[in-house]
């Protein structure tokens, strides 16, 4: 008996010792260039999977509403500028150097109409990434919401025909104005399929821009740029532009009169009341103080307080929420709004947000 173990280890030992020698002796060929065998393939695959469904049963909470079309054109700006070089799209092909990869990146608008990943899969796949594959994680953990909003479009990618997916992802065509810088040009071109030209932001989700105040805006991007506010949708946007196309880019928004519609809001006289109050009195029993006293205009602190009269009221609510959690950051001044809403309660910042997104102002419609 005793024998029979200790042949085992020394087996086990052999084996480990040989596994060794054959990696040091260098003949594992690592070359890309000649994919895995089938059955790597097979085995990693099935390992992934696996992970991925344990962990998303195990970390990633219940989804929310996927439906909203409000999702959709910041998650496409981005798979077009973050995605599609690897995975292809409607009417693009992938790069020659992501088919060179080991596995190489599924074209995942024909991939996904057969494979059956949850949402809460899909989510976790996007938010972590996937080692030993080139599938990189998203650039913040702090915003599972902007992977939802990824997965929403993933979705829907399957169905979608080319035309589509071009107008989600750049916009209508011809936004891109010249101002004969290239270098600012392009980068304003690529600001503009999620903002449009003049700021007016093309969907629920993206901040309006245009008519925002110069100093917080070029604050905001250089917070961005340092990873000090997280977003994976503005990370992506901002990471090789210097700071100096940053500023350029803040006082042209600064200087700009978005057109937009005046979004409809669904917000009810009463809750519209009750945000007006918050604004200008607070919330003293939970120590929330009048928003205005500090977003109101005239004073010269001013600068560094953003507008936020006539912004988008899905952003505002988004933004306010982020604050709470404590999960928001910005410039340095983004801790007096930290403190400023710590206690804000579910229904009071649902009002503040409708209340200001009612508001004419800088930033409403023209
Ligand atoms: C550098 C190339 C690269 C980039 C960029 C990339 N991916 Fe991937 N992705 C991969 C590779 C490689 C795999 C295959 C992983 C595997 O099968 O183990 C993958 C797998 C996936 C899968 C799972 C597909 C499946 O069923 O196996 C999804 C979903 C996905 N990527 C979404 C995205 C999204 C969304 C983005 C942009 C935010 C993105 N990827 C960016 C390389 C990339
Ligand atoms: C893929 C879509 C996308 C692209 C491209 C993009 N943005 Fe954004 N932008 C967003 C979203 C979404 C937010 C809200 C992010 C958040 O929650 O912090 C945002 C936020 C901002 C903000 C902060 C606004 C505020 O009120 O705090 C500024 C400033 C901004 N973007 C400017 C730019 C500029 C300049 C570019 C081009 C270099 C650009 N964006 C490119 C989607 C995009
Ligand atoms: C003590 C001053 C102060 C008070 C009071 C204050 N804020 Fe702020 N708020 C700020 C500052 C500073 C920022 C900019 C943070 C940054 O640098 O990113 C900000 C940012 C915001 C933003 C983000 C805007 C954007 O474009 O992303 C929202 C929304 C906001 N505040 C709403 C409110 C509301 C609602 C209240 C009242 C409940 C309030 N604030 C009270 C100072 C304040």
């Amino acid at each position: 008996m005793i024998l029979t173990v200790r042949r085992a280890v020394l087996a086990v030992l052999a084996l480990a010792a040989a596994g060794m020698l054959f990696a040091w002796s260098g003949l594992f060929n690592v070359a890309a260039s000649t994919g895995h065998w089938p059955i790597t393939n097979w085995f990693l695959h099935w390992v992934m999977q696996n992970s991925v469904r344990t962990y998303a049963l195990a970390t990633v909470e219940t989804p929310p509403p996927l439906d909203d079309p409000a999702l959709l054109p910041a998650a496409a700006g981005h798979y077009a500028q973050g995605c599609a070089w690897c995975h292809a799209a409607p009417g693009e092909p992938q790069s020659q150097i992501a088919e060179a990869m080991t596995p190489p990146p599924p074209a995942l608008h024909e991939w996904l109409a057969h494979v059956d990943w949850t949402d809460k899969e899909l989510h976790r796949i996007v938010e972590h990434g996937v080692k030993y594959s080139g599938m990189p994680a998203w650039p913040s953990l702090k915003r599972p919401d902007e992977v939802w909003a990824m997965v929403a479009f993933l979705d829907r990618l399957p169905d979608m025909d080319e035309a589509t997916y071009r107008t989600l992802a750049y916009g209508e065509a011809g936004t891109t104005p010249v101002s004969g810088d290239a270098a600012f040009d392009r980068a304003l071109g690529d600001c503009a399929r999620c903002h449009g030209t003049d700021g007016a932001g093309r969907s629920d989700r993206i901040p309006v821009i245009g008519g925002q105040k110069p100093v917080y805006l070029a604050a905001s991007l250089r917070a961005y740029a340092a990873g000090e506010r997280a977003s994976g949708f503005m990370q992506g946007a901002v990471a090789d532009l210097s700071v100096e196309t940053l500023d350029r880019l803040a006082e042209h928004y600064a200087s700009q009169t978005p057109a937009r519609p005046q979004p409809a809001l669904d917000a009810n006289p009463g809750e519209v009341e009750r945000g007006r109050v918050i604004a200008e009195a607070g919330v003293p029993i939970d120590g929330v103080p009048a928003c205005l006293s500090c977003h109101g205009e005239g004073r010269p602190r001013d600068v560094h307080f953003p507008r936020l009269d006539g912004q988008h009221r899905d952003y505002l609510a988004r933004q306010l929420s982020l604050f709470r959690e404590g999960e928001r950051g910005g410039s340095p001044y983004a801790r007096l709004m930290t403190a400023a809403v710590h206690e804000l309660k579910d229904e009071d910042l649902e009002a503040v947000a409708a209340y200001f997104a009612s508001r004419g102002g800088a930033l409403a419609a023209r």
